[in-house]
C-alpha cells in the first residue's frame, strides 16, 4: 500500500514536470506594447500608468496593434512575513490588481517586471526562492506579461533560473508571456525556445543612433551597435520565440529620421515593438512613426521570418525580409553622417537560404511601395535611384 502511494506521488511529480511548458498560444507575432523603463526608469506610479493606458488608446496606437502596458523595475515594496511581495504603497496606493483591472478595461494587457536574483537591478526584492509564490501573486493580480531580469544572480544558472520561473507561471495557470532579460549572456537563442517567448540579445539600448556608452563595468548601445549585434541570430527566431534587441527609444530625443530608421530596422528584425517614450505627450512625428501600419505589417507578418543584411555599399546597409504571399520588405539604411546616393539593380540575385526564398526580379515584376511615403513608386523593371539623408532609411514593400 505504502509502495503504491509513493509510486503515485512520484508519477504525479514526474508527469507534472513533463507537462510544464511555456504558454504556447502567445507571441505568434512579436509582442507590441509599452514599457516604463526607457523614459521613466524608477519613477513609476499608478497615475502615470493609467494615463499611459489612456494615451495608448486615444493616440490610435492600440488600433495599430500595441497591446501590453508593462511596468518595469521599482514598482515593488517589501515582502510580508509570509514572503508575499507587495507594491510600493506610496506609488501604487490602490494596489496592482486595481491597476491591472484598469488596463484590462481599456482592452489592453498588463505586464510587470521581476528578476531571477535576490534583488532587481534597481535594488528591489527579486524573485529568487519565491518563484512559485510570485507566480501565484501575479496570476491573482491579472498579469499577462513578465519581464524577468538577471541582476544579482551570482552562481545562478540561466537555464535553471528561467525554466523555474516558466514552470512556476505555468503552474499558476494564467497565460503569461515570458520576456527573458539576461542580455544575451548565456546565448539564450541556443536554448530558450521552449522556455521564453522573447529573449534579449544584447545589453541595454542607449538613446543615441551611433554611440556606445561605457560605464566602466558595463556598456549600453546605440541603435547601429545593437543592429550589428544581431548578426547570425535570425535562424533562432520564429513564431512564438523572438530575438529581442531591446525596447524602442522612438520619441525619446533622437532626430525624427533616426527614430524612423530605428523603428524600420526593428520591424525588419522582427523584434518586439515595445515603445519606451511618454505616450501622454507624443509629437505628431512620433505618433506617425510608432503608428505606421504599413511598417508594422512588415514586423507582424504571419511568416515570422527575421530579415537579413544582404550587403553594405558605401555605408548603406541593404536588408531584405521575406513576407507572406511572396512579398518582400527591403530597407536601405544610411549609416553615415552624410547623405548618400545609391543605385540598386533589382536583377541582383537575392537568395535567402534559411527561408528557402529567392527574389527573382528577372522573371517576376514587383510593384514597389514606399512604406513611409505611403506611395507606389514604380516597379522592379527599372533601376532604383535613391538619395537618403544621413541616418535615414528607404523602406519598401515589393508585391507581385
Ligand atoms: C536592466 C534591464 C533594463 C531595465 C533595468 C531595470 O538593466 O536590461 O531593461 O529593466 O534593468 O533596472
Amino acid at each position: 500500500m505504502k509502495r503504491k502511494l509513493i509510486f503515485i506521488v512520484v508519477a504525479l511529480i514526474f508527469t507534472d514536470q513533463l507537462s510544464a511548458q511555456k504558454f504556447e498560444s502567445l507571441a505568434k507575432t512579436p509582442p507590441m506594447g509599452w514599457n516604463s523603463w526607457n523614459k521613466f526608469a524608477c519613477d513609476v506610479n499608478e497615475d502615470m500608468i493609467r494615463q499611459t493606458a489612456d494615451a495608448m488608446v486615444s493616440s490610435g496606437l492600440k488600433d495599430a496593434g500595441y497591446e501590453y502596458i508593462v511596468i518595469d523595475d521599482c514598482w515593488h515594496g517589501m515582502r510580508d512575513s509570509l514572503g508575499f511581495i507587495h507594491p510600493d504603497a506610496k506609488r501604487f496606493p490602490n494596489g496592482i490588481k486595481a491597476l491591472s483591472d484598469y488596463v484590462h478595461s481599456k482592452g489592453l494587457k498588463f505586464g510587470i517586471y521581476s528578476d531571477a536574483g535576490n534583488q532587481t537591478c534597481g535594488g528591489r526584492p527579486g524573485s529568487r526562492g519565491h518563484e512559485y509564490q510570485d507566480a501565484i501573486t501575479y496570476a491573482q493580480w491579472g498579469v499577462d506579461y513578465l519581464k524577468y531580469d538577471w541582476c544579482n544572480t551570482d552562481n545562478l544558472n540561466a537555464v535553471g533560473a528561467y525554466t523555474t520561473i516558466r514552470d512556476a507561471l505555468f503552474a499558476a495557470k494564467r497565460p503569461v508571456l515570458l520576456s527573458m532579460c539576461e542580455w544575451g549572456t548565456s546565448k539564450p537563442w541556443l536554448w530558450a525556445k521552449d522556455v521564453a517567448h522573447i529573449w534579449r540579445t544584447t545589453g541595454d539600448i542607449y538613446n543615441c543612433f551611433d554611440c556606445i556608452k561605457d560605464y566602466g563595468t558595463w556598456k549600453s548601445f546605440g541603435v547601429l551597435a545593437i543592429i550589428d549585434m544581431q548578426d547570425g541570430l535570425r535562424e533562432y527566431a520564429g513564431i512564438g520565440h523572438w530575438n529581442d534587441p531591446d525596447m524602442l527609444e522612438v520619441g525619446n530625443g533622437m532626430k525624427v529620421n533616426e527614430d524612423r530608421a530605428h523603428f524600420s530596422m526593428w520591424c525588419m528584425l522582427t523584434a518586439p515593438l515595445i515603445a519606451g517614450n511618454d505616450l501622454r505627450s507624443m509629437s505628431k512625428e512620433t505618433t506617425e512613426i510608432l503608428g505606421n501600419k504599413e511598417v508594422i505589417a512588415v514586423n507582424q507578418d504571419a511568416l515570422g521570418i527575421q530579415g537579413f543584411k544582404q550587403e553594405m555599399r558605401d555605408s548603406v546597409d541593404i536588408w531584405f525580409k521575406p513576407l507572406k504571399d511572396n512579398d518582400w520588405a527591403v530597407c536601405f539604411l544610411n549609416r553615415s553622417q552624410k547623405s548618400k546616393k545609391i543605385q540598386f539593380d533589382w536583377k541582383t540575385p537575392v537568395v535567402d537560404k534559411f527561408a528557402k526564398r529567392e527574389l527573382n526580379a528577372d522573371k517576376t515584376v514587383y510593384k514597389i511601395r514606399d512604406l513611409w511615403l505611403h506611395k507606389n513608386i514604380g516597379t522592379t523593371e527599372k533601376l532604383l535611384n535613391i538619395e537618403m539623408q544621413s541616418h535615414d532609411v528607404l523602406m519598401i514593400r515589393l508585391t507581385k
